[in-house]
């Protein structure tokens, strides 16, 4: 029987759901009604209807029941590090939903914390209505500042046409920091290194490289240095069509065409073949052409030219020679022209050769052998030494010696002796004097004898 009113109650209850009457006044005991129900529908197999009026009072009823541990909530926080020039310190911006308290509450407004020193690690206090007790702890590392690090450049000036080099340098203590954390990066046009130290290559030469370069505290990016970096001057190209030729005996010249890649000078030597300094001088980089005004005849001169680029250091291009030889000029005078009597009517002219012969060596010297003023023989020899004979006697002839060297004869030097008296004559004419006269003598005294016989007979 009771369980009879039980179900009439029941239905009448889902009458009055079925029919909309759920007013504010009404809701209230409702709840209360099927909180009472809950434990007794376990026995009675529930209905369709029974179900339905069960799920609705639990969906409400579930707010109250639990908190998520704050601790869970704020597991994953993002913080993130500013820094502040004026006053050298950090704020930490925690990226958080919803409220936040932490503490001391007096530093977190606006869900930051200010004043941070660099390095060191501070505790703050996450809660919000949310979540439960106790609040979350969230530790802050706070990164090093932005001037513990130095960005230099460190190429050597012998390759700066063609790597970069650049390394990060810690100039501050960062007491407190985890050096381990500390990562670097560098991008330079297309290469990347996470190093401290970046060198790398080839870049080319005499371009602008756009270079960033970062220091990391964990995530967090501590300095960031962008810049341009030029490389240096490459070294230049050769000069193109370079010829060299001689004008005459005394000139010479060399012409060129200025290399392809840029460069500063031309440096140019010339050098006499087997012997002498090498002459070496500038040469402004718009001449394409250098002429020699005293040079030697007869001489192979050889010429060097090459480009440079003074960079970080002098860059020379590669060397470009060429040779030419002067023409031949007339050769200096013979020396030392030395006259000696053989006979009485014979001479040996000798000489030194000159200094300069201006023209191959295998040349001749020539005399001419003169007396008054015309020519009485001329000869020619390989070698400065002369025989002269069937001189007149007791004559003052002159005797001009010169070189020749094939193409020009040098200057004459001359030497003038005279020829003796014929000393053979002489004595031939003495001993017929003497013949004759100790003839004469011998006739005298004979007659002087044939005198004295006839008076004493
Ligand atoms: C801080 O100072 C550095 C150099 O002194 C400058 O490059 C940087 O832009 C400054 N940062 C701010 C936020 O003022
Ligand atoms: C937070 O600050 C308020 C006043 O600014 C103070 O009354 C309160 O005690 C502080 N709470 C804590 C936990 O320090
Ligand atoms: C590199 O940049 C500098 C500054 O803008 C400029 O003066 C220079 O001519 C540039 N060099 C090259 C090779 O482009
Ligand atoms: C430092 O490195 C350790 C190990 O890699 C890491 O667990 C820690 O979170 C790092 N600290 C910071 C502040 O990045
Ligand atoms: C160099 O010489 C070549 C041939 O000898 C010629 O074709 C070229 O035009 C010359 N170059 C210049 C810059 O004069
Ligand atoms: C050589 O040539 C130069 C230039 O053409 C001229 O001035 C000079 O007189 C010449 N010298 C000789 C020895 O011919
Ligand atoms: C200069 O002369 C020396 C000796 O003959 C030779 O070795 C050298 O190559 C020459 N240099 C030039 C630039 O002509």
């Amino acid at each position: 029987m009771t369980m009879d009113l039980w179900l009439k109650l029941l239905a009448l209850a889902c009458v009055c759901l079925d029919a909309g009457v759920v007013g504010q006044g009404t809701d209230q005991p409702a709840t209360t009604t099927t909180t009472g129900l809950a434990p007794t529908t376990h026995p009675t197999t529930p209905t369709q209807r029974l179900t339905t009026s069960l799920t609705f009072p639990t969906t409400t009823a579930a707010p109250t029941t639990t908190k998520q541990p704050c601790g869970e909530k704020f597991a994953n926080v993002n913080v993130i590090y500013e820094y502040d020039n004026n006053t050298e310190t950090f704020h930490a911006k925690v990226d958080v939903d919803g409220k936040l308290e932490c503490q001391p509450n007096q530093t977190c407004g606006n869900k930051r914390v200010d004043g941070l020193p660099e390095c060191q690690t501070i505790n703050v206090k996450i809660s919000d209505d949310s979540c439960a007790d106790p609040p979350k702890t969230l530790e802050l590392h706070v990164p090093p500042g932005p001037g513990n690090f130095k960005l230099d450049e460190c190429v050597d000036p012998e390759n700066a046409d063609t790597s970069i080099c650049l390394e990060w340098t810690i100039t501050g203590g960062m007491k407190g920091c985890l050096t381990d954390n500390i990562t670097y990066s560098h991008q330079c046009g297309k290469f990347t290194l996470t190093n401290k130290k970046f060198e790398n290559g080839p870049f080319d030469p005499h371009h602008n490289y756009t270079c960033s370069s970062k220091v990391f505290y964990g995530n967090h990016l501590v300095v960031e240095k962008i810049q341009t970096i030029e490389t240096d001057f490459g070294p230049p190209d050769l000069p193109s069509n370079v010829t060299c030729e001689s004008v005459n005996a005394t000139h010479g010249r060399a012409t060129w065409k200025s290399p392809q890649r840029f460069f500063h000078n031309y440096h140019l030597c010339y050098n006499l073949t087997n012997s002498g300094p090498l002459n070496c001088f500038k040469l402004n980089k718009n001449k394409e052409e250098y002429n020699w005004d005293n040079l030697n005849a007869y001489t192979t001169y050889q010429v060097s030219i090459y480009a440079y680029v003074i960079g970080k250091v002098q860059r020379n291009g590669p060397a470009q020679t060429c040779t030419f030889e002067t023409e031949s000029a007339a050769p200096s005078e013979v020396q030392n022209i030395m006259v000696k009597a053989l006979s009485d009517n014979s001479m040996e002219v000798t000489c030194v050769p000159p200094v300069q012969f201006n023209g191959p060596a295998n040349g001749d010297y020539k005399l001419d052998v003169k007396t008054g003023g015309t020519l009485v023989t001329s000869d020619s020899k390989r070698k400065c030494k002369f025989y002269v004979t069937e001189l007149h006697y007791s004559t003052e002839y002159t005797f001009e010696v010169y070189y020749h060297n094939g193409n020009h004869g040098g200057p004459p030097r001359s030497a003038s002796k005279s020829t003796s008296y014929n000393s053979k004559a002489l004595i031939a004419f003495l001993v017929f004097l003497i013949i004759v006269t100790s003839i004469a003598l011998m006739v005298v005294l004979y007659k002087i004898y044939d005198l004295h016989k006839s008076r004493s007979r």
